[in-house]
């Protein structure tokens, strides 16, 4: 049974392709089209995926979109009445759904009746929670789907149990704590779509002295739920100015004068960060932890489950994940590595194959690696044409050449196998780095991120050393979770930790990564230290996803080193 998930027209458009409940490809629209979070359909990575599994588009038997028009219809109608007929774009997009069958045939010259998969909506947090529950390990799971807002909703929960999901309860528009971190992140200044990781990393540096503000904004329910207090915001009232057509979704102001009344004027983009934007972020990361760690307590309560699926938006919040199993009373925490909307399209999939059409559950997603690679003699017809000087060397003599130079403080771009599914990159598509100089990440800045100086970088930590040097380990292999390090570590290992002492961390398993574990290993060797800085290989733009962007981008900074699969440039 073929089953092709699709997540369109909405930010992070992506697809995702199933054979009889086995994942084969999964990649989001923006790595080919170069567009951070790219909507509108994802033309190309439909056609990837259809390429990689060898499946003809008149062979997919479902496509499984993660919307549901008819879900919730009457409060959906209700405020579309109530908002600015310009400005509920949310609705409107609705009408594109109509010719998905068309615009799926056209990505192959074909006529719409040449397609006969059988199309199925899913509720959007529904397939959040599929994304999670089905790719676990886990036979049952409470399972919890926390973001900005889809198909009305911004919170939902329920239970796993086997190939089924129960949804138990929601928390509706406007209510939204993934609107009110964009609406604080944009009030910070950071107005790009998916900016508030960076409110997440500057609140490390402040302190929650506004904590009585951000209680009177969000208040706690008495059920497993929350009110946001709405005078604070703007989209109950002016609704939500979103642009999903293909290129960079835009999302306008959704923060109110009240805020300003209450706070002082915005930030200017691009403006110094003060210790009072400092401390706004803290004080909001608090408030969210705080929250989410209370509803997640009373969900482990109320489920009875010892296992914990989240997905959603707000399920990149790494240091809240950070805090849920010593807060919540749950002893397993599993999240996929694509937590955002991109993920729709695995669990619409999987809930069709699951829970609508019934069949038993046997894929497990331990690892990232579901997107393009290229073979060794398509990186040398790209470096050959580009003129490039290059050396091919065996694996053996990689690992020891190149943990050498990582040694020295030269900059690696290591770009291997399969790209990654998820913003994150895990070893594959990564910028890599000495974790033992304190001053690596000013460097990395200079060299090629000119990121936001108060943005950490993380550490990739060889699985089996994981423990030695952080508190509190679990497997941590898409990044998604912060831990301490441990007090008598950090002088050895200073640059990938932040400032509060935690770092956001890859164990790296040597079976479902072997290239990565084994130049880890090497570094190791050389130094004691089982870990290296990664960060995903871009510039500003998405990952990098072919052997020529890697090249470009890798001449176009100052990176010292470059390895393509056998290739080494330097
Ligand atoms: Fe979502």
């Amino acid at each position: 049974m073929i089953i092709l998930g699709l997540n369109c027209f909405h930010g992070d458009a992506s697809a995702a392709l199933f054979r009889d409940g086995e994942l084969v490809a999964a990649v989001e629209e923006e790595r080919f089209n170069r567009f951070k979070h790219s909507g509108g359909f994802p033309s190309n990575a439909v056609r990837w995926c259809l390429y990689k599994g060898g499946i003809d588009p008149r062979e997919i038997d479902y496509v499984a979109i993660p919307r549901k028009s008819n879900a919730h219809i009457l409060r959906k109608l209700m405020w579309a009445a109530r908002l600015p007929a310009s400005s509920a774009n949310r609705f409107k997009a609705l009408k594109n759904f109509i010719s998905l069958k068309e615009q799926l045939a056209f990505c192959f010259g074909l006529k719409p009746n040449d397609i006969k998969a059988d199309f199925k909506f899913v509720e959007h947090h529904l397939a959040h929670m599929a994304s999670s529950f089905y790719t676990s390990s886990y036979e049952n799971a409470a399972v919890v789907s926390i973001d900005g807002m889809g198909d009305h909703a911004s919170m939902v929960w329920g239970v796993g149990q086997d190939n089924k999901l129960i949804i138990k309860d929601y928390v509706y528009f406007p209510h939204s704590l993934g609107f009110l971190y964009t609406a604080i992140t944009q009030y910070l200044g950071m107005q790009a779509y998916g900016d508030e990781y960076k409110t997440m990393g500057l609140a490390s540096y402040g302190n929650p002295k506004y904590g009585d503000v951000f209680e009177q904004i969000v208040k706690i329910g008495n059920s497993i739920d929350f009110k946001l207090d709405l005078n604070y915001f703007t989209h109950h009232n002016r609704g939500i100015d979103m642009t999903f057509e293909t290129g960079e979704p835009h999302v306008g102001p959704m923060f109110s004068d009240k805020l300003i009344e209450t706070f002082g004027p915005s930030r200017v983009p691009s403006s110094q960060v003060t210790i009072h934007h400092k401390d706004i972020a803290s004080s909001l990361q608090k408030r969210i932890e705080t929250v989410v760690l209370e509803l997640l307590t009373r969900i482990k309560y109320s489920s009875g489950q010892q296992n914990l699926c989240y997905a959603g938006g707000v399920a990149f919040n790494c240091v809240l994940n950070g805090l849920i199993l010593a807060e919540t009373g749950f002893n397993n925490l599993y999240i996929q590595p694509a937590a955002g909307d991109a993920g729709l399209a695995i669990g619409a999939s999987l809930f069709v194959y699951h829970h609508v059409l019934g069949n038993s559950r046997k894929f497990v997603m331990n690892h990232s690696y579901w997107g393009p690679e290229y073979s060794n003699d398509q990186i040398y017809d790209v470096l050959k044409d580009s003129g490039s000087k290059y050396s091919t060397k065996d694996e053996s003599y990689i690992f020891d050449h190149i943990a050498s130079k990582l040694t020295e403080g030269k900059i690696v771009a290591w770009y291997q196998g399969k790209s990654e599914w998820g913003p994150r990159a895990l070893g594959n598509r990564s910028i890599l780095a000495d974790p033992r100089n304190k001053d690596m990440k000013e460097i990395l800045n200079q060299k090629i991120k000119n990121r936001e100086t108060f943005r950490p970088f993380a550490p990739s930590v060889l699985r089996e050393k994981a423990s030695e040097w952080f508190e509190d380990t679990t497997d941590s292999p898409f990044m998604l979770i912060t831990y301490k390090a441990k007090k008598d570590k950090i002088k050895y290992m200073p640059a990938p930790i932040h400032v509060d002492g935690s770092a956001r961390i890859q164990t790296v398993d040597q079976t479902t990564n072997p290239l990565y574990w084994n130049l880890i290993k090497h570094f190791e060797n050389k130094t004691g230290v089982p870990a290296l800085i990664n960060t995903s290989f871009n510039e500003s733009e998405p990952i990098v996803d072919t052997p020529k962007q890697a090249l470009e981008t890798f001449k176009r900074t100052n990176m010292d080193v470059l390895v393509m699969g056998n290739y080494v440039i330097e």
